[in-house]
């Protein structure tokens, strides 16, 4: 592996082992569809949509020409008491693509962002409705809500949380995580569980902070970055009803599930669940510009105008520099129309099948494997830890398929693979057989 020709002391690396990167630096210098090319010349192919970013395959015309004709049109604009033409264009579209009365978007710049944005919201609509006493947040354990001080709180992966103490966010508690030992091969379906788990919400954690006082219950429909965990058939529903029973607002973090992961616009027409609050990032510009936001139900909208305050007055006190940026938003509208123009939700569902297929048909019985889950354009395949040094496994084979030209996405001794929708047959082939060996390799 040749050294870069440039100095790497200064950048501070995010989610990345440093010292071991710095070590056998991992660099990308150019990309096209589905492919990478290395600092030192190699071909990568992207086996993770660039953390599930880049539905559509990198470098598309479409997005890049709607970008430059932006950046040569109108750069930017305060989003403060101002607005601009792109930003309603971006909204009107994401409304229209998100189910039932999910109307109104909240821009910002990304899932972290959007996490705890709807947090804020769910505190200022019950306050907005005379029930500021509604203060609790449920979270999932494993969940995954970003790194802000709300998402982090609320999200359940324990070395994200560990080392900040009282600076997380009082009155949070957590569900029961949604996996089911039984359930360890998911073949492209839902899994069905003999296990309730949503009774200990309803019979431990409801009853202990008293349902009046919970603003909001959030999860991600599918357990993304934990490592493809599935809810089991109905469980999304369920909660649903248990949030509507007692006026509890229901947010679903769909930063991966939208947009097309699933094969559907969001994960919610997936499961065929209408949130209060869908948060979202990632795929919206294709990963080409920082983008997130949040969509919101006509009521939450609708309370919080409904104010005594003078017309003058904001009603709600929250946004970003960046929210609603034109460059984005006109990225989103070039990409979603992209989407469209080549059915790219469809193909993601069709492909995923592919995928899934290729998961347990490879994996199945080699050194380690002790599970496989596949639905929607993702797979994942479990291993056993090393004794002692857990994640070294997963790490080690994550590095090895890098170096082989795939890049998989180690979570925990979890392996993902979440490839853009154009991905074709011979991609899943490379991707599930590097991996393959690699599982061999380092049994
Ligand atoms: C479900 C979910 N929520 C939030 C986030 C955080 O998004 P960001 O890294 O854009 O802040 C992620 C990132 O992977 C995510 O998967």
């Amino acid at each position: 592996m040749a050294t870069p020709d440039f100095n790497m002391d200064s950048h501070w690396l995010p989610f990345t082992p440093n010292r071991h990167f710095r070590k056998e630096p991992r660099i990308f210098v150019a990309a096209d569809g589905m492919n990478f090319t290395t600092h030192d010349g190699r071909t990568v192919v992207d086996g993770i949509s660039s953390l599930w970013c880049v539905g559509a395959g990198h470098r598309r015309s479409s997005i890049n020409e709607a970008i430059k004709k932006q950046l040569d049109t109108l750069d930017y604009a305060t989003a403060f008491q101002a607005s601009n033409d792109q930003a309603f264009k971006a909204a009107e579209m994401i409304a229209a693509m998100a189910p039932g009365d999910l109307n109104k978007v909240l821009f910002c710049n990304s899932g972290s962002e959007a996490a705890d944005t709807s947090l804020k919201v769910a505190l200022a609509y019950h306050r907005a409705r005379g029930e500021g006493h509604r203060n609790v947040f449920i979270g999932r354990e494993r969940g995954y809500h970003g790194v802000g001080f709300g998402g982090m709180s609320v999200g359940g992966i324990p070395a994200n949380r560990k080392v900040y103490g009282t600076a997380l966010l009082p009155r949070v508690d957590h569900m029961r995580f949604i996996h089911d030992p039984a359930n360890a091969y998911i073949h492209n379906r839902e899994p069905e569980s003999a296990e309730d788990m949503l009774l200990e919400l309803e019979q431990r954690i409801l009853p202990l902070h008293d349902p009046s006082n919970v603003a909001a219950i959030i999860v991600e429909p599918v357990a993304g970055s934990a490592g493809w965990y599935l809810p089991p058939k109905g469980y999304l529903k369920r909660l649903r009803e248990i949030c509507d029973k007692h006026g509890i607002l229901l947010i679903f973090d769909e930063v991966i599930t939208g947009f097309g992961r699933m094969g559907t616009n969001f994960g919610a027409d997936f499961y065929g669940v209408v949130p209060d609050m869908l948060n979202f990032a990632k795929a919206v510009t294709n990963g080409v510009f920082p983008l997130g936001g949040v969509i919101c139900r006509d009521k939450l909208y609708d309370a919080m105008m409904k104010t005594d305050a003078p017309e003058h007055v904001i009603e709600f006190f929250h946004g970003y520099t960046y929210s609603g940026h034109p460059v984005a938003c006109a990225a989103a509208v070039a990409t979603l129309n992209l989407y469209e123009k080549d059915g790219l939700f469809q193909r993601a569902g069709e492909m995923g099948k592919v995928l899934g297929d290729a998961f347990h048909g490879t994996f199945k019985g080699l050194p380690n494997v002790i599970g496989i889950r596949s639905l929607g354009l993702a797979a994942a395949v479990e291993l056993a830890p090393i004794a002692g040094t857990p994640g070294k496994r997963a790490y080690d084979i994550f590095v090895d398929c890098f170096n082989k030209g795939a890049l998989v996405r180690p979570a925990g001794d979890i392996l993902v693979i979440a490839p853009p929708f154009i991905v074709e047959r011979e991609h899943i082939d490379r991707l599930v057989n590097t991996l393959a060996d690699s599982i061999k390799a380092h049994a």
